[in-house]
């Protein structure tokens, strides 16, 4: 589905990212993690198409898709839900879910789908985002992101800073969306026990490189905490 091969990507001179190589098949969860600071957040930049990388290629579906902008990779099926969520505070949850369908409108079907996900937001799609909760927010950006019916979905930190009972929602809704089999997810996440329970296959990052990397089975959160413990 995805096959990120030896990407070199500088910010002006800084290399941060090194040699790095990713896969993730169809259908599969898989989950980086890694320090702050160590690349993951341009890693998932570079596959959107918003940095490009000075070596290396970006295989999705078949095709090197290095040359495409970022709205072309949405078209072809990568959804993006930015560290940060970044969603439109001064919009309506509906104009959010509207502007994630991007220039089609959402199918009746794909409203009704994203809500089903997330069952709490169908209450509240008059509301200006801004005044969200941050988990609600959250929420709001992943059902954007899938309103458009990506075949890969790019997740970057979705549990960072939010309320444990949502943390459980979102964690359950990824378990379903895994379940339907349609649909791969990258995911980079912090919250140790929920990337293994969910994942996979895992990698760590340190400074731009894959440190350690392996199947759930070998997914050990004593080893995996090593990594990220200063
Ligand atoms: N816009 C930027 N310009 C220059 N350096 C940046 C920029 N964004 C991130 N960096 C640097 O790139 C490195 C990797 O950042 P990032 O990919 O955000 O890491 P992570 O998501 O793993 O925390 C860090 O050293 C960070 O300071
Ligand atoms: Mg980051």
């Amino acid at each position: 589905m995805l096959a990120v091969n030896a990407i070199d990507v500088f910010y002006g001179e800084s290399q941060i990212l090194t040699q790095l190589s990713v896969a993730v098949g169809t259908g599969q969860v898989v989950c980086v993690m890694g320090r702050n600071g160590v690349g993951k957040t341009t890693l998932l930049k570079t596959i959107m198409g918003l940095l490009v990388p000075r070596q290396g290629t970006i295989v999705f579906d078949g095709h090197e898709i290095g040359h495409l902008t970022p709205y072309e990779r949405a078209r072809r099926g990568i959804g993006y839900v930015p560290q940060g969520r970044e969603i439109f505070p001064s919009l309506s949850v509906r104009e959010n879910l509207v502007l994630g369908a991007r220039r089609k409108r959402p199918t009746p079907e794909s409203l009704d789908y994203v809500l089903s996900l997330f069952p709490a937001l169908s209450q509240m799609l008059e509301k200006r985002g801004g005044d969200l909760s941050g988990g609600q927010q959250q929420q709001l950006a992943i059902a954007r992101a899938l309103i458009s019916d990506p075949k890969l979905l790019l997740l970057d930190e979705p549990t960072e800073g939010i309320q444990p009972s949502i943390v459980q929602e979102i964690a359950a809704v990824l378990q379903q969306i895994k379940g339907e089999r349609t649909r791969s997810i990258l995911l980079v996440e912090q919250y140790l026990e929920f990337a293994r329970s969910i994942c996979d296959h895992f990698y760590v990052m340190e400074k731009g490189v894959v440190a350690l990397e392996g199947d759930r089975e070998a997914f050990r959160v004593d080893e995996v905490s090593q990594f990220l413990s200063v």
